[in-house]
């Protein structure tokens, strides 16, 4: 069963407003993916997220590095696995521990590793509109996620 919410935004600021909402009810080991073709908003949504927690300085997109690490009042693990290819390399570096632990793990690209990662507590959905407006759907497919869109709803 999922329980899903939509929204329109009409510029990036309001998609990391969205975020910043969702920051504020995150707990310890919440899995959320974040899925869409590029240019469609996901790493500014991780930018409002992490504003949400507090954190001031530069989100960088790690598409190279694959994760970047935020330790904040909780640990923020945000993965971009655009470039992931061998699922070794997931085991290799260590992702799983971080997957099992007690962060808060948010995934961009998370249909390149179906194999090794669970399925999410939330999938949010991203679609270009236009220049400006995209389509957002945040979909709960655990009970914890849809307590979480219980919450944003
Ligand atoms: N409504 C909107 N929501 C999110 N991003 C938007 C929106 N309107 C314009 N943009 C712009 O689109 C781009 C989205 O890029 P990014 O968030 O890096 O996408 P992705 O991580 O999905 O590849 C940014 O340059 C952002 O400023
Ligand atoms: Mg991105």
């Amino acid at each position: 069963m999922t329980k899903e919410l939509s929204f329109l935004t009409n510029d990036a600021n309001e998609t990391a407003l969205l975020a910043e909402k969702l920051a504020k009810i995150v707990k310890p080991r919440d899995l959320i993916f974040l899925q869409g073709d590029l240019g469609s908003g996901k790493t500014t949504y991780m930018r409002g997220f992490l504003r949400g927690l507090n954190f001031t300085g530069k989100v960088k997109s790690p598409s190279y590095t694959l994760l970047e690490q935020y330790d904040l009042e909780l640990t923020i693990n945000h993965f971009d696995l655009y470039r992931f290819k061998d699922q070794r390399e997931w085991d290799d570096a260590g992702f799983n521990e971080f997957i099992n632990g007690n962060d808060v793990n948010v995934i961009e690209w998370p249909e390149r590793a179906v194999d090794v990662i669970p399925i999410s507590d939330l999938t949010i959905f991203f679609t270009y509109l236009d220049d400006k407006k995209r389509k957002i759907v945040i979909e709960g497919n655990s009970s914890r996620g849809r307590q979480c869109i219980d919450l944003l709803s």
